[in-house]
């Protein structure tokens, strides 16, 4: 950011200029080179007019690696399975976990009905018992109603489904929480539930004599799970002792909501990637991960759990949270998200959860085979030295000679890659 500056973020009516009207502002502010703005104008396969339609004051797409991962045999069908994502090794670590599943049948699974879950917080209730009772009264018409807002949804086969009560004492005072639950078929559900709740919001303040205030979604999507499970073979993981190793650190992981955290995160690695590259919405998955992990009994806990079978292998399971759709929202709009479910083959939203699921354990189990093993820096460096080599200014026939050096050495430091560099080029001179 400049220190002392007299440019301004207010641009009014930003969101009304053209995309190159608005790169032109951009320009000016931050002072970009014509290489600069041609990067922005590039767009690549998401063109400007899609992208001005996602989101607002869109100036530039922002492009990520798109990778494979292979070797994926999941409820009998092999899956190459599309990962958008900047770590490397996290696509070789799913690819490698895979390939040791096939001989043991690959991965096995399922999923909940697509059920959401939408929230009606209602406060200033005269009696709240009373409020309670006269909705659950009216729960019949209650749905009918949410229904008549999405006869789509309907039709297809989803809809409301369901209506709980629940009572929450908070710091502003007593609450009702109406929780409306919804099969969201193939859409990720945001938009259905949030338009049936807010619907509902004036019959619900007429039946408790209340005020409505918040009518949105829960992100802890409990009625809406997916799991995986695969056997991975003691011969392929490399024997009984890394079996140990594997065992040792899921325990780890149970016990410790500091080691919990990254070992979820390993888990999320593949995840995000999947639903990154089929255009889903991360954050949303990401908070429904978390939080349902959170709230097992035990406090925070690992979405994956693993046993030794009485063959001496190695079972794994995943249960999580997965709100995914096809239908509607980025998956329908960004072509390269199309054409990455057309990669998936998967026809329904509970397919690719399915997909997804055990994507995740893939990734849980790789990073936990490597961390409990040789550690994760020698897969890791292979493709960060060649990074660091680039940064800095290694031309393409120096890259992987700085890279092999700086491995070879143990020091993949930015600093020596400076120095090979120049000794490199002192030799050649
Ligand atoms: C790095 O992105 C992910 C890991 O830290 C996961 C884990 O520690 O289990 C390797």
């Amino acid at each position: 950011m400049n220190a002392v500056s007299h440019k301004t973020s207010a641009i009014s009516g930003f969101y009304r200029l053209s995309v190159s009207e608005r790169v032109k502002k951009l320009r000016a502010f931050a002072d970009l080179s014509d290489e600069e703005v041609s990067l922005l104008e590039a767009f690549g396969a998401l063109d400007a007019a899609t992208a001005d339609r996602m989101i607002e004051n869109v100036v530039g797409s922002y492009p990520f690696p798109l990778g494979i991962a292979t070797n994926f045999h999941i409820n009998g069908q092999d899956v190459l399975v599309p990962m958008a994502l900047e770590e490397p090794s996290v696509v070789a670590a799913a690819s490698n976990a895979a390939r040791m599943t096939r001989k043991t049948g690959g991965f096995t699974a399922s999923t909940t009905d697509p059920v959401m879950i939408g929230q009606i917080q209602v406060a200033d209730i005269p009696n709240v018992r009373a409020a309670q009772e006269a909705i659950i009264a009216q729960k019949v018409n209650l749905l009918k109603f949410a229904n008549a807002q999405d006869p789509v949804l309907v039709k297809f086969g989803g809809g409301a489904r369901d209506l709980q009560v629940r009572l929450l004492d908070t710091m502003m005072g007593p609450m009702i929480i109406v929780h409306l639950l919804v099969d969201a078929r193939d859409a990720m559900g945001a938009n259905a539930v949030n338009t049936m709740c807010e619907a509902l919001a004036p019959l619900i303040e007429e039946l408790t004599e209340g005020k409505v205030y918040l009518r949105i979604l829960s992100n802890l999507a409990v009625y809406r799970l997916a799991r995986a499970e695969a056997t991975f073979p003691a011969k392929a993981l490399g024997g009984s002792s890394v079996i140990e190793g594997i065992l040792k650190a899921y325990a780890f992981a149970q016990a410790d909501p500091f080691r919990c955290a990254t070992h979820n995160k390993g888990i999320m690695n593949g995840i995000d990637a999947v639903l990154l590259a089929t255009g889903q919405d991360f954050r949303a998955v990401e908070a429904g991960a978390h939080t349902y992990a959170a709230t097992r009994e035990g406090g925070y806990q690992s979405l994956t759990h693993y046993e030794k079978t009485s063959e001496g292998d190695l079972h794994g399971t995943i249960e999580l949270p997965l709100a995914v759709g096809l239908v509607g929202g980025a998956t329908r709009t960004h072509p390269v998200a199309q054409l990455c479910v057309k990669i998936l083959g998967v026809k329904t939203a509970t397919e690719l959860a399915q997909v997804i699921a055990s994507v995740g354990l893939a990734q849980n189990l790789a990073a936990l085979r490597a961390l409990s093993q040789e550690g994760i820096q020698t897969g890791h460096m292979k493709l960060h030295a060649r990074n660091i080599a680039v940064a800095a200014g290694a031309e393409e026939k120096e890259v992987d000679q700085v890279a092999q050096k700086m491995i070879g050495e143990k020091r993949v430091r930015f600093d020596r890659a400076q120095e090979i560099l120049a000794e490199l080029r002192k030799k050649k001179a």
